[in-house]
Order: structure tokens, then C-alpha cells, then sequence
């Protein structure tokens, strides 16, 4: 892949420009309401504009009501196939000029079709050091194989399943006395930090795509 800067305009003197995020969000939606939190905080120079659901009753829909953002549940079952399906988010998401789209607990795969079309603006926060315990189950993986250091992962989205280039990862060691529960908790909380880091460093026009690298510029 050649060498692609990404940021609203390229680069930092842009920076105040304001960022229209889009979330995609399957379930309660803690990492939403983190960037939601950030933007209201002033850390981001932000905006959700748009969060889209493939749940009816996720929780996501609610918090975003909340803060009177634009909140859709699409049904997948109207759709004949992944593709139709993500035709039917990008209408949406044309609505609004969105800048970034992020995957904050959605569990569903993207189709080619959408990941090409937002090549290096679509991100996703996983729940685990990648490219260990890819998938669904991301805190369950990594407790049942016992490894003593976990964490979390903000990345761009490819075709591959957690696969795409890596933007930044915070660890969660994991302690004797630790339960799945704590470890969980405590891991939630690192991704509620690092999420809005990553959506910083996008927002300030400071990551630069090389290939399979991310470098995060001065
Ligand atoms: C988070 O732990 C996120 O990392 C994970 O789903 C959870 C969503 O929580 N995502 C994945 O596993 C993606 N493969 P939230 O709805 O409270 O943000």
C-alpha cells in the first residue's frame, strides 16, 4: 500500500476543523459514550453525527438518543447479503459528511464493498492485544488461554477479520488474584482511554499509513 496520510486535510494545520464521526455499535455501547464523553470534555474536537445499530434493543441507540445524536437500528434481515446490507449503512452515512467511521462493538463483518470504500477511515477497538485472540470473544479468548499480559487494540479495518494496520494498543496485565470480571472491567476501562487517543491522533491529522504500519507523526 503506498504511503497515505490521514487526517481531515491531510495535515496538522487543519486541525481545528471539526470531525463528524459515525459509530457503528451492536450492543450497550460504553465505548461510544467514552467518545461522547470526549468530545463533551473538549479532548476531541469532534462530533458523533450518526450511530447506526444492526440490534434493535442496543443500549447504544438509547445513550446516543440521550445526547440527541441521530441513532438508527438497521435490520440485517432486510437485506439478501453483506453487501446489501452495507449499501444500506452508507446511505445513511451520505446523509452526513463523516470523516471517520468507528466500530465500537459491532459484531458484525464488514463487506468489502464498505471497507474499500472507507479505506483509512474506518477504525475498530478490539479486546485484546491483535493479532492474538482475534473475533468475538476477545476477553473470554485470552482469560481461557491464561496469558499473563492482555490488552487492548485500536486499528484500521480491512478485508481480514481484526487484521488491519495497527494505530495503537494499551496493555492489561493480568494479576493472581484477578477474576474474569475484574480483568474485564479493568480492561474496559483502557479501551474507554484508548479509543478516544486513537480518534485524537485521526483528528489531529497525525497517523500516516505505510503498509502494514502506523505511524503517529510529532
Ligand atoms: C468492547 O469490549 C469492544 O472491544 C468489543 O466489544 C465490546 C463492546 O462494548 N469489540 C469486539 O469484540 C470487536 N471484535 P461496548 O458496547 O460497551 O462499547
Amino acid at each position: 500500500m503506498a504511503n497515505v496520510s490521514l487526517s481531515n486535510k491531510n495535515n496538522k494545520s487543519s486541525s481545528s476543523k471539526i470531525i463528524n464521526i459515525a459509530v457503528l455499535a451492536s450492543g450497550r455501547g460504553t465505548n461510544m459514550q467514552s467518545i461522547i464523553d470526549k468530545i463533551d470534555s473538549g479532548y476531541l474536537n469532534a462530533k458523533v453525527a450518526i450511530v447506526i445499530s444492526d440490534k434493535s434493543d442496543a443500549f447504544a441507540l438509547e445513550r446516543a438518543k440521550k445526547h440527541k445524536i441521530q441513532a438508527i437500528f438497521l435490520d440485517p434481515k432486510k437485506a439478501k447479503s453483506r453487501e446489501e446490507y452495507d449499501k444500506l449503512i452508507i446511505k445513511q452515512l451520505e446523509k452526513y459528511t463523516v470523516d471517520i467511521v468507528v466500530l465500537a462493538g459491532f459484531m458484525r463483518l464488514l463487506s468489502k464493498y464498505f471497507v474499500e470504500k472507507y479505506r483509512n477511515k474506518l477504525i475498530n477497538i478490539h479486546p485484546s492485544l491483535l493479532p492474538s485472540f482475534p473475533g468475538i470473544h476477545g476477553y473470554e479468548d485470552a482469560w481461557e488461554y491464561g496469558v499473563k499480559v492482555s490488552g487492548c487494540t485500536v486499528h484500521f479495518v480491512d478485508e481480514g477479520c481484526d487484521t488491519g494496520p495497527i494505530i495503537l494498543q494499551k496493555v492489561n496485565p493480568i494479576k493472581d488474584d484477578d477474576t474474569f470480571e475484574s480483568f474485564k472491567e479493568r480492561g474496559l476501562k483502557i479501551e474507554h482511554e484508548a479509543l478516544p487517543e486513537a480518534l485524537k491522533l485521526f483528528c489531529e491529522g497525525r497517523l500516516k499509513v505505510d503498509g502494514r504500519k502506523v505511524r503517529i507523526l510529532d
